[in-house]
C-alpha cells in the first residue's frame, strides 16, 4: 500500500498547485490513499467548508489541521465530517476527531493528528501519552504537527515499530532526514504546499518589518516560487517499507 502524504497546504496558491500536482502523481505514483495537512488552507490560516471541498476535489482522502483548526469559525460547520481531523490531544470538550479509520477496497489505514506542547502556546495535553493510548492496530499514519525538532524526533523513537509512519508538520520547512526506524518511516517536517518566496507562507516584507519594529501587522499570503511538498510512503502490512519525498515547483509544472 501507497500513501502520500502533503504537508502544510497553504492559501489559494498552494491550493491550486496541489490540483495541479495530483493528477500527475496518481498517473506516476498511483497512491492508495491521500493524506494532507491542511490547517493554513483558507487565506494562510485554518480551514472553510469552501477550501476544504476544493481540497478533497482535487484527490485528498483525508485533511488533518494543526494549531490553526479553529482560526477560522466556518471550520465548525465541517468539523464533523469524519475526513477531516484536528489534534487528538486538544482538552477535552473540543469538537470534532483527532484519529480515523479509513477503507479503500481491501486497503485500510489508520490516521491520527498530534500536536507538540514546545513552543506552540496552546492548552493541550501530552501527545507522547495521548499516542500511547491507542492500540494500532492496522497500518497508522502519524501527522505529528510540532514546531521544536527536538520533540518530534523523541516522538519517532517514542512510537517507532508501533505505527507505519510519524510525518512532521507545522514549521513549513523541508527537512532531508527522511528514514525507516523499526518498520516506522519518519521526516522532521514534509514542508509547505504553498509559496516560498515568504516567510513560511506569509508575505515577507509583513514579517521582516515585524521583526525590526516589534509591531504587529495584518499578515498576507504571498505567491511566488509556489511549491508541492510530500512524501510517499509504502507500507506493507502495518510495517513501512520505503519512505521518497516528492516535491514539485511551479516553474517546472510550466515547462
Ligand atoms: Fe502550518
Ligand atoms: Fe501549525
Amino acid at each position: 500500500m501507497r500513501v502520500l502524504f502533503i504537508g502544510d497546504i497553504f492559501a489559494g496558491a498552494g491550493r491550486k498547485i496541489l490540483a495541479e500536482c495530483l493528477p500527475l502523481i496518481f498517473e506516476t505514483e498511483k497512491p492508495d490513499f491521500v493524506v494532507a495537512n491542511a490547517e493554513n488552507a483558507a487565506g494562510g490560516k485554518g480551514l472553510t467548508g469552501k477550501t476544504a471541498d476544493e481540497i478533497f476535489a482535487s484527490g485528498v482522502d483525508v485533511i488533518t489541521l494543526g494549531d490553526h483548526a479553529w482560526d477560522r469559525r466556518e471550520i465548525f460547520e465541517i468539523i464533523d465530517d469524519p475526513r477531516i481531523l484536528r489534534p487528538l490531544n486538544l482538552p477535552e470538550g473540543n469538537p470534532g476527531r483527532g484519529m480515523g479509520m479509513y477503507t479503500k477496497g481491501d486497503k485500510k489505514l489508520c490516521v491520527a493528528v498530534l500536536m507538540g506542547r514546545t513552543f506552540i502556546e496552546k492548552p493541550m495535553d501530552c501527545p507522547f501519552r495521548a499516542a500511547a493510548k491507542q492500540k494500532f492496530e492496522e497500518a497508522a499514519l502519524i501527522d505529528f504537527h510540532a514546531e521544536a525538532t527536538s520533540e518530534k524526533i523523541a516522538m519517532k523513537w517514542f512510537l517507532a515499530g508501533r505505527v507505519s509512519a510519524v510525518l512532521g508538520t507545522h514549521t513549513h520547512i523541508p527537512t532531508d532526514d527522511a528514514v525507516i526506524e523499526k518498520g516506522t518511516a519518519y521526516i522532521t517536517d514534509c514542508g509547505m504546499t504553498g509559496p516560498y518566496d515568504s516567510v513560511i507562507g506569509v508575505d515577507k516584507n509583513i514579517i521582516i518589518k515585524r521583526f525590526l519594529t516589534g509591531m504587529s501587522a495584518r499578515f498576507e499570503a504571498a505567491y511566488g516560487d509556489v511549491q508541492f511538498h510530500g512524501v510517499l510512503v509504502d507500507i506493507e502490512g502495518k510495517k513501512a517499507v520505503g519512505i521518497r519525498k516528492i516535491i514539485y515547483k511551479e516553474a517546472d509544472l510550466q515547462k
